[in-house]
C-alpha cells in the first residue's frame, strides 16, 4: 500500500494487516518503522528476518497514548508519567519494566521493553484499530540507514513485507531519544530528538550512557543492545571532522583526495567542487541536519567515492544525536580539527 491520500479506509487494511500476523512499515515522526502485532510472537520473529536483524536486539512497542503503558509495563515510575506529559507523542522512547504478557521475542529475553508513543497521526490511528501495541524497529535492512521515506524503505524491504504506508517524509529525521527508567540517575541510551538539555529538565539528573560517545569493545554490553552493532554504515568508509565549522572545513580540505566524497554545512559546499558533496544542512541548523543526515549517508551507496569525510555538529542540543549517527557511520573514527 503506497497512497498519498490516506483513508479511514487505508488505516483499516493496515491495521487488518497488522492484527492478522503481517509486516506493515509505518510512517512516524523520527523514521519509517517495520510493524506488527507486538503480542504475536511469530510475528515479531518475521521483522528479524526481513530485516537480517541480529535476534538478541530487542524491539520497541508503539502505543497511542500513555494510557496505554500499564499494560504492558509494571511498577511505572512516576518520571515516565512526568515524561509522557511533556514529550509525548514525541520522540521518546522509554524502557520500563516489561508483563509477563510481552512476548521474549520483543525483548530478547529482558526484563524491560521500551516504550513508545509516536507523533504521527496516522500511524497513532492505525495502532488504535488494531487494538494491540506495534513493535516496529527502524525500517531499513540491518546496518544501513534507517529510511526517512516510504521510498528508502522500499529500497530496502519490498518484496519482503505487507505493505508501506506513505505518511510522507519525516520531520525528525533520526530515531527517537531512549531513556532507561529502571535505573537510578535515569541513563541516556541513544541521544534523538527530545534533547539530553530537555530531559534534565524534567528529571534532575540524567546519566549518558558510554555507548553514546565512543565505540564499544568487543567484550562490552551496551544497556541498549542495538548501540554495539556498526549502524547507519555506508559502503565508503567515513571520517567525521570534528571542531568550529570553518576549521573542520578547511581540515577536510587539507586531507581530501580525488574520488572522496564529502558532507559538509551548506556554507562549505561550494569550497568542495570537484566532489561528490552531500549538504547537511546550514551550520546553525541542526534540527535541519538531523533530518538530513540519513538522506546524505544513504546517497553516497549510489555514488563510486572511495571515501567520505563529514563535517559534524557540536554535541549540545540536537547535535549529540546528529554527531551520535556521524560517528557510528565513522565506527567513531573521529578526527579534532587543529
Ligand atoms: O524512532 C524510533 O525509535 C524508531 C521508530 C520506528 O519508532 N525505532 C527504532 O527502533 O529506532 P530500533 O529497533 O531501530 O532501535 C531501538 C533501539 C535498539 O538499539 C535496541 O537495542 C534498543 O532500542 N532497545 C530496545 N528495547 C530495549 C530494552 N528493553 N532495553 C534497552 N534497549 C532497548
Ligand atoms: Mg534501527
Amino acid at each position: 500500500m503506497r497512497t498519498e491520500h490516506l483513508t479511514e479506509k487505508d488505516i483499516q487494511r493496515a491495521a487488518d494487516l497488522l492484527r492478522s500476523g503481517g509486516l506493515v512499515g509505518i510512517p512516524t515522526e523520527t523514521v519509517y518503522g517495520l510493524g506488527a502485532n507486538g503480542l504475536d510472537a511469530e510475528a515479531v520473529r518475521r521483522i528479524f528476518l526481513a530485516k537480517g536483524r541480529p535476534q538478541d536486539n530487542p524491539l520497541i512497542l508503539h502505543i497511542p497514548s500513555a494510557d496505554w503503558l500499564e499494560r504492558y509495563c509494571q511498577h511505572v515510575p512516576p518520571a515516565a508519567y512526568a515524561l509522557a506529559e511533556r514529550f509525548w507523542p514525541g520522540p521518546l522512547t522509554m524502557i520500563l519494566p516489561r508483563k509477563p504478557l510481552v512476548p521474549d521475542a520483543v525483548t530478547a529475553g529482558l526484563d524491560t521493553v521500551g516504550m513508545r508513543c509516536p507523533d504521527h497521526p496516522v500511524t497513532r490511528a492505525i495502532i488504535r484499530a488494531a487494538g494491540v501495541p506495534v513493535a516496529a524497529p527502524s525500517g531499513n535492512s540491518s546496518g544501513r540507514p534507517s529510511p526517512t521515506t516510504a521510498g528508502h524503505m522500499l529500497e530496502d524491504m519490498e518484496g519482503k513485507i505487507d505493505a508501506i504506508v506513505d505518511g510522507g517524509p519525516c520531520a525528525v529525521g533520526v530515531e527517537s531519544t531512549i531513556i532507561d527508567l529502571t535505573c537510578m540517575p535515569p541513563r541516556l541510551l541513544r541521544p534523538g530528538g527530545v534533547t539530553l538539555e530537555q530531559l534534565r529538565a524534567v528529571l534532575g539528573e540524567v546519566a549518558v550512557d558510554s555507548a553514546v560517545t565512543r565505540l564499544m569493545g568487543a567484550g562490552e554490553r551496551p544497556r541498549a543492545p542495538g548501540m554495539k552493532y556498526r549502524h547507519y554504515a555506508p559502503k565508503a568508509p567515513v571520517t567525521v571532522v570534528t571542531g568550529e565549522p570553518e576549521r573542520s572545513a578547511a581540515c577536510i580540505a587539507r586531507n581530501l583526495e580525488a574520488g572522496d566524497g564529502v558532507i559538509c554545512f551548506d556554507e562549505f559546499a561550494e569550497r568542495f567542487a570537484g566532489h561528490t558533496v552531500e549538504k547537511l544542512g546550514p551550520a546553525s541548523d541542526k534540527a535541519e541536519q538531523a533530518r538530513r543526515v540519513f538522506d546524505a549517508l544513504r546517497a553516497f551507496d549510489s555514488t563510486g567515492v572511495k571515501a567520505i569525510w563529514a563535517q559534524c555538529p557540536d554535541p549540545s542540543g540536537l547535535g549529540l544525536a546528529v554527531s551520535n549517527r556521524l560517528n557510528k557511520a565513522a565506527g567513531f573514527h573521529i578526527i579534532q580539527a587543529p
